[in-house]
């Protein structure tokens, strides 16, 4: 697997690559790979020529308040799983490298950034957009891979696409759980024993929400407040976020007649783990 440490680097190969009529996939992450990152390097994989991948801890994506040195890192582990999904290149460039001394253009995309994780994390998004449309611009894929676990993050990447003509294709891929039903982060490295039990009230309610519609409900509200309840039940758990939205808007809905997403962001301890399921009538 080659390793390109510089943006210049990166878009050259890439330039390479594209004159040759190659196609190329593009699995963007953050590192500390686990088997949702590893899924997502599989199907890109599997459906191109050239199989690209990057590792950035982004630090336009983190607040203030948030550590982004203590975010997990193992270059080494990450390049050994990377290589072992039978990913081509990787590009994992420094921070300096992309944001120099001087940077000052940001990718906002309105509304869609705005509520559920867009409101307690002000600038998040902003910061995740502008991370993965340069990173579009470096790396040049033809096809990028992105998780349904950070379901927002999905669709205002989708938004940023279409927005900016970027040309790519966007493909999201179904999150990838525990036995229990967590979805795997890498922030649940921070739960302590007790705190990894208790997160088993997130599936759960989950499951309890797909139930029940399944069983025909249907008011938003019932069914936000049944999760909070179930969620609340657990000492351990701190609720940011349980709602139901239109799933393609993110606004909030009273009958969910169209596709809709339940979503929360729960913390427990120090980690906030956030999970959905999509709602289909
Ligand atoms: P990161 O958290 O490293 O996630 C990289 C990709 O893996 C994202 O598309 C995310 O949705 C996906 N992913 C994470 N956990 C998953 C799981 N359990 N199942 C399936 N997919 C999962 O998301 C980011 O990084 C950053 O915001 C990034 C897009 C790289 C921009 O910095």
């Amino acid at each position: 697997m080659e390793i390109l440490r510089t943006p210049e680097a990166m878009r050259a190969l890439a330039g390479r690559l594209r004159a040759k009529g190659l196609r190329g996939g593009f699995v963007p992450t953050m590192g500390a790979l686990h088997e949702g990152h590893l899924s997502l390097m599989r199907r890109c994989r599997a459906e191109n020529d050239v199989a690209a991948w990057s590792l950035f801890v982004n630090p336009a994506q983190f607040g203030p308040h948030e550590d982004i040195a203590a975010y997990p890192r193992d270059q080494e582990a990450d390049m050994a799983k990377a290589a072992g999904a039978g990913m081509d290149l990787c590009f994992a460039p420094e921070a300096a490298a992309m944001y120099p001394a001087g940077y000052r253009t940001y990718v906002e995309v309105e509304e869609l950034s705005g509520p559920l994780c867009g409101a307690s994390r002000p600038g998040h998004f902003r910061g995740v957009a502008t991370v993965v449309g340069k990173l579009f611009h470096v790396v040049q894929p033809h096809v990028a891979y992105f998780g349904q676990k950070d379901y927002q993050q999905s669709l205002i990447i989708r938004r940023m696409v279409r927005d900016m003509d970027f040309g790519i294709e966007i493909v999201v891929l179904p999150t990838v759980r525990e036995a229990d039903g967590l979805a795997l982060s890498s922030r649940n490295a921070y739960l302590s024993a007790g705190e990894r039990a208790a997160a088993a009230v997130l599936p759960a309610a989950l499951r309890w929400v797909e139930a029940e519609f399944a069983r025909g409900a249907r008011r938003a509200a019932d069914l936000a407040e049944g999760m909070r309840r179930m969620i609340a039940a657990e000492s351990a758990a701190a609720i940011d976020y349980v709602e139901i939205r239109d799933a393609e808007t993110l606004a909030p809905t009273e009958r969910i007649a169209r596709l809709a997403v339940a979503a929360l962001a729960v913390k427990i301890g120090r980690a906030r783990l956030i999970d959905n399921t999509l709602l289909t009538p």
